[in-house]
C-alpha cells in the first residue's frame, strides 16, 4: 500500500484529526482510521462493511462498476476460457502462472492427497441420510483437524502448505461422499489418473456395479464452474475465514467456518435457491407475478441469483456461465429446457424493469450455474457444496496471505451500544 501524501481531515467537538490516505494499484484509495479511537475517542459505524477495507491484499481485484474481476491481474474470462481450475489454484496460491514443470508438480501433489483417512467414513455414517450435504461438509472439514494433526501448526510454513494441499485435494471427495451417503450408495474412492473435475464427477456418479465413463463435455463444464467460483476478494465467507484465522485457529477450523457462512441463501446458497425459484415459476407466463413479488416491500421474496454487493453493472462470471449453460445443454442435446427458458425470459423482463435497472440489480454467477449442474444430473442440494469445493482455494490463499501479513491482529470490531446502561440487580421475589 502506497502513501499518497494526502490526508483526510475529520473535525468534530473542537477536535481535528488528520488521517493518512493510501493508494492501492487499482481501486479506491483508503483512509487509514486506525488512530481514530485513540485520538478522537470515536468509532466508525459501517454495518455490513459497505465502506470498509478489512485488509491489504494482492490476490483478487474487482471493479464492480465496470464488471471487472482479476485474479493476480488476469481477467476471469481469459482464465475461464484458456486456463483450468488447478492452474488457477496455483495462480491464486503462489501469485504467478506456473511453468509446465511447476504445474505438473502441483497437480501431482494435489492428486496424491485426494483420499480421506479411512476412519473418517464413520463421520459420514453418523449423519442422518437426509442431512444437507453442506451440514455434512461443515462437520467433516472441521473434523479434519482431529485427523491431520501434522498440518495444524500455523506457524510452520511446511504445515501450512500441506494443509492447503490437503484441503484442495480432499474437498471434492468430501462433497461427493456426502452426496453418495444421502442417496444410499457406496462411497467411490478417488482415482489418480483423472483430472480434478472428472474425478469429482466420477465420485458422484460411478457405482461399483458398472464402469463409469466421464463425459469430457461435462468435465470441462464442471472445471469452468470451479474456475469461476475460485476466489472473490473479501466476500462474506472469505471474511469469515480471515476473522476465524485472526485468532490463530487451525486451517481446517477456519475453512469449516467459511463453509458455514457460504451456506446462507444470500451468499453461496443462492445457486440452490435460484434453481428452486426457477422451477417454482415453472412457465414464462408466471414471471410477472414473481417480479411483482420481488418489488413488493411487504413481501420478503427476492429474485434469487439477482443482485450483488459489489457488481453494479454486470457480473463477469455470469456472462461466461450463461454461455457455458447454452453450450452444455446444446452438447447434451437438451433442447427447450423449460428452466433455461424461464431463466432467459426472467432475465429479459427483469432487466427491462426500471426497479431492477434503478437498483442496479443484474444476474449474478449463480443465476445460470444451477441450470448446468441440473443438466449434469446433480440435485439442488449439491450446488452449494460444489461452490464450497471451488472456493476452498480462495479461502486458503487469503488465509495464507493473512498469516504472512506483519500487521496481523485479531479481528475485533466495536459497536454502537443502544442497550440499558448500568442498573442494579433486583432479587427475583421483588421483580
Ligand atoms: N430481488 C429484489 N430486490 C433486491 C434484490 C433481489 N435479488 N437484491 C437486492 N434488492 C433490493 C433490496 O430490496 C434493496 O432495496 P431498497 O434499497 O429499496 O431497500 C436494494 O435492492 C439493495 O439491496 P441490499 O440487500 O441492500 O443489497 P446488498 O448489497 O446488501 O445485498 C445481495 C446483495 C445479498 C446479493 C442481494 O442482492 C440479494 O439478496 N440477492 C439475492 C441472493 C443472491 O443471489 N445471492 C448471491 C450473491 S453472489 C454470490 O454469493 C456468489
Amino acid at each position: 500500500m502506497a502513501d499518497t501524501n494526502k490526508t483526510a481531515t475529520l473535525s468534530f467537538d473542537n477536535k481535528r484529526i488528520e488521517l493518512p490516505i493510501y493508494a492501492g494499484t487499482a481501486g479506491p484509495d483508503v483512509i487509514d482510521i486506525r488512530k481514530l479511537y485513540a485520538e478522537g475517542g470515536v468509532f466508525t459505524y459501517d454495518p455490513g462493511f459497505t465502506s470498509t477495507a478489512s485488509c491489504d491484499s494482492t490476490i483478487t481485484f474487482i471493479d464492480g462498476e465496470e464488471g471487472v474481476l482479476l485474479h493476480r491481474g488476469y481477467p476471469i474470462d481469459q482464465l475461464a476460457g484458456k486456463s483450468h481450475y488447478l492452474e488457477v489454484c496455483y495462480l491464486l496460491l503462489y501469485g504467478d502462472l506456473p511453468t509446465a514443470e511447476q504445474l505438473e508438480d502441483f497437480e501431482s501433489r494435489v492428486t496424491q492427497h485426494t483420499m480421506l483417512h479411512e476412519q473418517m467414513q464413520y463421520f459420514f455414517r453418523g449423519f442422518r441420510r437426509d442431512a444437507h450435504p453442506m451440514a455434512v461438509m461443515v462437520g467433516v472439514v472441521g473434523a479434519m483437524s482431529a485427523f491431520y494433526h501434522d498440518s495444524t501448526d500455523i506457524n510452520d510454513p511446511w504445515q501450512r502448505e500441506v494443509a492447503s494441499i490437503r484441503l484442495i485435494a480432499k474437498m471434492p471427495t468430501i462433497a461427493a461422499w456426502a452426496y453418495k451417503y444421502s442417496i444410499g450408495q457406496p462411497f467411490v474412492y478417488p482415482r489418480n489418473d483423472l483430472d480434478y473435475a472428472s474425478n469429482f464427477l466420477r465420485m458422484c456418479f460411478a457405482v461399483p456395479a458398472e464402469e463409469y465413463e466421464v463425459n469430457p463435455i461435462l468435465s470441462r463444464a464442471m472445471d469452468r464452474i470451479f474456475t469461476l467460483h475460485a476466489d472473490h476478494e473479501q466476500n462474506a465467507s472469505t471474511s469469515t475465514v480471515r476473522l476465524a484465522s485472526s485468532s490463530g485457529a487451525n486451517p481446517f477450523a477456519c475453512i469449516a467456518a467459511g463453509i458455514a457462512c457460504l451456506w446462507g441463501p444470500a451468499h453461496g446458497g443462492a445457486n440452490q435457491a435460484c434453481l428452486e425459484m426457477l422451477r417454482e415459476i415453472g412457465t414464462p407466463d408466471r414471471i410477472p407475478e414473481f417480479i411483482a413479488r420481488a418489488k413488493d416491500k411487504n413481501d420478503p421474496f427476492r429474485l434469487m441469483g439477482f443482485g450483488h454487493r459489489v457488481y453494479k453493472n454486470f457480473d463477469p462470471r455470469a456472462t461466461v456461465m450463461k454461455q457455458s449453460a447454452d453450450e452444455v445443454l446444446d452438447l447434451l442435446g437438451i433442447e427447450n429446457n423449460p428452466t433455461l427458458q424461464v431463466a432467459k425470459e426472467l432475465e429479459k423482463q427483469a432487466l427491462e424493469d426500471p426497479y431492477f435497472a434503478d437498483k442496479k440489480l443484474f444476474p449474478n454467477v449463480d443465476f445460470y450455474s444451477g441450470i448446468i449442474l441440473d443438466a449434469m444430473g446433480l440435485p439442488t442440494s449439491m450446488f452449494t457444496p460444489i461452490f464450497a469445493i471451488a472456493r476452498t482455494v480462495g479461502w486458503i490463499s487469503q488465509w495464507k496471505e493473512q498469516l504472512s501479513d506483519p500487521q496481523l491482529k485479531i479481528g475485533r470490531p466495536r459497536q454502537l451500544y443502544h442497550g440499558e446502561t448500568t442498573r442494579d440487580y433486583i432479587d427475583v421475589e421483588n421483580r
